[in-house]
C-alpha cells in the first residue's frame, strides 16, 4: 500500500434505494419476482408492457393492487404505475391518472422495438396532444428510445433513435420531462450531458458489466440478450463513467426483466434480463471497480427522487464486503428463470 492510498471499506450504508426502471409480470411470475426488488428497494417505477398492456389509469390502478397483495409482509414498498402509450392515448385520463397519484409517469414504446410493444405508437407526432399535455403537468415521460426500422441496424437503433426522435422532440417540447431509459451508447451519454436538466437517463447493471462479445463468444449466450443490445467495449466504458461521474442525470434503473428459462433458451429467445435478486450488488461492484463508492449513493438514492420531484427515502441499508454466490436459477413462478451472474461470485451482500 503506498502511504497516499486508503483502505478499501467493508461496507457501505446509504439511503435506501429506488429502482426507477421495472418489469414485474403479472400472475405467479409477478408474485415470484416481487419478494426480490421489495428486498432492495424502496420504490420502483413499474413497466407497463403486459399482455395486454396497461393502458389506462384503471389498469394501472388494479395493477398495482397486485403487486401490493405480492408484497411480503414486514417489507415497505411502493410500485409507482405507468402507462402503456398508445396511438389513442386520452390525455384527460392520463392527466387525472397523474393527479389521483395512480400514474408516477406515461412510457413510451416504439411500436414494435422489444416485447410487448405491438401496441405502441407507431408516430410520435400522434402523440402532440397527450406529450403538450404532459409537459404542462409536469408528468415524466419514460422513452424506450430505440427506432424500430428494418434497415436500421440493431446495434444504431439507439444512436439514429437519438438524431430522428429525440433530439426534435426535446426541442419541441423543452419543458417535458424526459427519462431516456436503459442508455447503452456513448451518443446517449454525450446527448444526456449537453441537454437540459429535463432529460435524465437510466442506466442498467448489466449495460455496466457486459459488452456485445458477451452474447456471441463462445456461444449464443440468451441470457446476456436484452433489448437495447449491449454495444461494443467503448460504449461500456462511456456508461460507467456516466454512471460514476456524480452528475444528477444519471440514475439507477434496473430494467430487470423476468423470462422463465425456457423462452430464453429457444430458438427465439426473448430479449431481457432478471437481474433484481442482485441488483445492488452488481451495481456496486461497478462503483468499486471505478474507485467511486462514495457515488453510490448518488446514483441508486438521490438523483431519481430528485428528478421525479419525490422524497428521498429516510431509511438506510447497509452493504457488507462478502462473497455472494449468485445461484444458476431461481424460482419463477410457473418455471425456473436464470439471474444474471448465475453461478458467479459477487463481492457485496445486501445485510438490512
Ligand atoms: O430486454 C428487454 N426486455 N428490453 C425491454 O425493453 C423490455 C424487456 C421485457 O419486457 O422483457
Ligand atoms: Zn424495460
Amino acid at each position: 500500500m503506498t502511504e497516499t492510498s486508503r483502505p478499501a471499506p467493508d461496507s457501505l450504508t446509504i439511503r435506501r434505494p429506488d429502482d426507477w426502471h421495472l418489469h414485474f409480470r403479472d400472475g405467479a411470475t409477478m408474485r415470484a419476482v416481487v419478494p426480490h426488488t421489495a428486498r432492495q428497494f424502496a420504490r420502483a417505477i413499474v413497466m407497463p408492457n403486459l399482455s395486454p398492456p396497461v393502458t389506462t389509469t384503471a389498469m394501472a390502478a388494479d395493477y398495482r393492487e397486485r403487486i401490493r397483495a405480492a408484497v411480503p409482509a414486514g417489507l415497505d414498498f411502493t410500485p409507482l404505475m405507468t402507462a402503456y402509450l398508445t396511438d389513442d392515448t386520452d390525455p384527460e385520463d392520463l392527466a387525472r391518472g397523474f393527479a389521483d397519484g395512480v400514474l408516477t409517469a406515461a412510457k413510451l414504446y416504439p411500436a414494435g422495438a422489444t416485447t410487448n410493444s405491438a401496441s405502441g405508437v407507431t408516430d410520435i407526432r400522434r402523440l402532440d396532444a397527450v406529450l403538450e399535455r404532459m409537459a404542462a403537468i409536469g408528468m415524466p415521460l419514460c422513452i424506450h428510445g430505440e427506432v424500430t426500422e428494418a434497415e436500421v441496424d440493431i446495434f444504431d437503433r439507439e444512436a439514429v433513435f437519438i438524431d430522428r426522435v429525440l433530439a426534435p422532440l426535446v426541442a419541441r417540447l423543452p419543458e417535458l420531462k424526459v427519462i431516456f431509459e436503459h442508455i447503452t451508447t456513448e451518443q446517449a451519454v454525450d446527448f444526456v450531458d449537453a441537454a437540459a436538466p429535463q432529460v435524465a437517463a437510466t442506466i442498467t447493471p448489466q449495460h455496466l458489466h457486459i459488452n456485445r462479445n458477451a452474447i456471441l463468444v463462445g456461444g449464443i449466450r440468451p441470457h446476456m440478450f436484452c433489448l437495447p443490445v449491449a454495444k461494443r467495449e467503448r460504449h461500456r466504458l462511456a456508461l460507467r463513467r456516466a454512471a460514476t461521474s456524480a452528475s444528477v442525470k444519471y440514475f439507477l434503473g434496473t430494467d430487470s426483466a423476468p423470462h422463465h428459462r425456457h423462452d430464453k433458451e429457444s430458438a427465439c429467445g426473448c430479449a431481457g434480463i432478471f437481474n433484481a435478486p442482485f441488483a445492488l450488488e452488481s451495481y456496486l461492484a461497478v462503483f468499486d471497480a471505478e474507485d467511486a463508492l462514495d457515488r453510490f449513493e448518488g446514483f441508486a438514492s438521490l438523483n431519481g427522487p430528485r428528478f421525479y420531484g419525490l422524497p428521498v427515502n429516510e431509511e438506510r441499508v447497509t452493504l457488507q464486503r462478502v462473497a455472494t454466490l449468485v445461484p444458476d436459477e431461481v424460482d419463477g413462478g410457473d418455471a425456473a428463470i436464470v439471474p444474471f451472474h448465475a453461478g458467479e461470485t459477487l463481492g457485496w451482500r445486501l445485510v438490512g
